[in-house]
């Protein structure tokens, strides 16, 4: 073969691979942004949570059940309801704040999102609907002592509630209110399903929550659960 051919044809097989590992990557969790900046929502720690724990389920939009062949568990899925820079435009925003019962996602009965988790999902939206995730500063996670109330609850709101609260209590396990997130903090199932270490059932199902999280989580639990 001429040099030019084999120029050519390694060109050729550099464009493909190119484009394989692009497509295979489109969904990659991106590189964090450090620190996170306050003012900014970042789609893989703010909204993918809300997103999967309320509409990723059996039944709804996981990847076995993909209604109206939606996958609600990734940042592609997510895109194809979302108009970057216009949540009045995105039919994410529609579904989750109309007045109409029928349209409503979650359908009822479940519990809708809350009013702070809309307003999140707006303002990612505004902000142009990024796929970027950030990672807290080592401080804030490095803090030796745990709030129930501020750090805790946040965390499992944003990533349990939609499977484990309201009319959905998965495996028979409550995470909406104190009694029953202390329940499972007692029995060891809370930190062993979120520290996915094999002793109970991982938690979230499809995802795995930040080593920051994990982390708040054990020491809350080791320092008596307590409702602070
Ligand atoms: C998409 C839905 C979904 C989300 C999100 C989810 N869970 Fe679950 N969870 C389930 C289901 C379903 C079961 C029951 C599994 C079974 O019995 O096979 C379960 C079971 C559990 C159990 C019992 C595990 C065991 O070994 O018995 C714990 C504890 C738990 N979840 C905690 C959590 C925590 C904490 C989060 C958030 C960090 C979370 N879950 C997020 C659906 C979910």
């Amino acid at each position: 073969m001429k040099n030019s051919k084999i120029i050519l044809l390694n060109s050729v097989i550099v464009v493909c691979a190119i484009v394989v590992i692009y497509a295979c990557n489109k969904d990659k969790t991106p590189t964090p942004v450090l620190p996170c900046d306050p003012n900014k929502t970042y789609f893989q720690r703010d909204v993918l949570p809300i997103v999967i724990s309320n509409c990723a389920k059996s039944g709804c939009h996981d990847a076995a059940s993909a209604k109206e062949g939606l996958v609600l568990n990734s940042y592609s899925g997510v895109m194809k309801i979302v108009k970057a820079g216009s949540p009045s435009g995105s039919e994410l925003i529609k579904v989750i704040t109309t007045t109409s019962s029928k349209d409503l996602m979650p359908p009822l009965p479940n519990t809708p999102l809350t009013q702070q988790q809309k307003d999140l999902i707006s303002k990612w939206i505004s902000e142009g609907a990024l796929n970027q995730t950030c990672l807290a500063d080592t401080g804030s996670c490095a803090s030796t002592t745990v709030s129930f109330a501020s750090n805790i609850t946040p965390i499992i709101n944003t990533n349990c509630v939609g499977c484990h609260g309201g009319t959905n209590i998965s495996g028979n396990i409550n995470l909406s209110n104190y009694a029953g997130i202390q329940s499972a903090a007692a029995s060891g199932k809370l930190y062993n399903a979120v520290a996915q270490n094999g002793a109970a059932i991982s938690m979230p199902p499809s995802s795995k929550l930040s080593a920051c999280d994990i982390k708040k989580i054990k020491t809350w639990v080791d320092d008596g659960s307590k409702n602070n």
